[in-house]
């Protein structure tokens, strides 16, 4: 382990090397499957490292508590169940609104169903976007609203992903007030982002107030988070022009093993975007605001809007957990993405922040 680690570390300056200015992939253009090829592209080695293969037995965090891999899994699938039907509330209050901003200007930076260097010169071709942990559907909708309509291109289809059948179901809900055009190009997936292998089209699920159903096949409860036994598809490799997680990522197990995962998924040239809280510790006395509201404003507000103080006082802590801007732009580089200069944007002093790393073309 002591050797993989300082190979890893001896091995960085040269990966850092494809963020060199006059190899940069300049994301302020739109996504493209068309970008040019990178001559000096990072290719991780084909072995995969074994932190990234998923465990249920090694140990990880859920925000301040360390468990064990599996136990992540079902606890954050405890408090996404919890808190699906009150979540859309929620994010507004917690956030003011700004959650809002935030993801106006995410889908925006990447201006999809818009892609300027196609060889027949016709920048809207078909792309498919893939938004994992898609929960109750704000990019994805954002995504297909900015494609067919703000760029005129009816030929994107995206496909929302999410481990969670409470939250994705929720997202189904609300997908009724799309327009029909725009509901035939979306299809929802019960996967586990780090094992896209494994999914199956959404099965509804109840709401807390209806009674447990029980799964056709097996005869058991249904459960609110996907059983990979029960999985009937895969996400094939390079079928992905687009690969979004949004306020995801900081909750998986294996956050590398879900990278590895978008980086098959994706092809060669297709951009991983993620857009998640962040360290908002450059600007100290607005961080300590900032914190203060985080620990003591948002467990109570859920508390008493949502009648669920744990589950929010895990999401407070998991945001405090996850790693800074810099960190998470190294795992990204990790596993096998160019990153364009920083390779990641502070949203409101780095509260939140977008990363963007593109699979090289080979
Ligand atoms: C905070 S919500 C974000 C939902 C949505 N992307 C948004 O921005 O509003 C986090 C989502 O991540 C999902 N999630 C957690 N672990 C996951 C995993 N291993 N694979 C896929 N989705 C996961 C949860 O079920 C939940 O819907």
């Amino acid at each position: 382990m002591a050797a993989r680690t300082a190979l890893r570390r001896a091995l960085r300056p040269v990966r850092n090397a494809v963020t060199h200015p006059a190899q940069q992939v300049h994301f302020t253009r739109p996504f493209s499957t068309t970008v040019p090829s990178l001559a000096a592209s990072s290719s991780p080695s084909s072995a995969t490292p074994e932190y990234a293969i998923p465990d249920p037995s090694r140990p990880t965090h859920f925000g301040f508590q360390t468990v064990t891999e599996g136990e992540k899994r079902e606890r954050v699938a405890g408090v996404f169940t919890s808190v699906a039907e009150s979540y859309d509330r929620m994010n507004d209050l917690m956030s003011f609104g700004w959650h809002r901003v935030w993801k106006d200007h995410f889908v925006a930076s990447l201006n999809p169903g818009f892609s300027p260097l196609t060889s027949d010169g016709d920048p809207r071709g078909p792309q498919h976007i893939l938004d994992v942990a898609g929960g109750t559907g704000d990019i994805a909708f954002r995504m297909l609203h900015t494609a067919h309509v703000l760029n005129g291109n009816p030929s994107v289809r995206v496909t929302m992903s999410d481990i969670n059948r409470a939250m994705l179901t929720v997202g189904k809900q609300r997908s009724a007030q799309l327009p029909a055009s725009q509901r035939a190009a979306l299809s929802f997936v019960e996967a586990n982002a780090e094992d896209l292998s494994r999914t199956r089209p959404l099965h509804p699920y109840p709401s807390p107030s209806e009674p447990t159903t029980h799964d056709s096949q097996t005869q058991k409860p249904e459960q609110a988070f996907f059983d990979p036994a029960t999985a009937t598809g895969s996400i094939p490799d390079s079928s992905v022009d687009l690969y979004t997680v949004a306020f995801g990522i900081r909750n998986f197990s294996n956050i590398p093993a879900a990278l590895r995962e978008a980086r098959r998924v994706l092809k060669p040239g297709g951009v991983f975007a993620c857009l998640e809280f962040s360290k908002a510790d450059k600007h100290p006395l607005f961080n300590s605001l900032y914190k203060e509201w985080s620990f003591r404003a948002i467990p109570l507000i859920g508390q008493l809007v949502a009648a669920d103080r744990d589950s929010y006082q895990y999401l407070v802590e998991s945001i405090e957990r996850f790693p800074s801007q810099t960190e998470f732009r190294d795992m990204i580089v990790d596993a096998g993405f160019v990153v364009a200069g920083e390779g990641y944007e502070d949203l409101t002093g780095g509260v939140a922040a977008i990363h963007k790393g593109m699979k090289p073309r080979d």
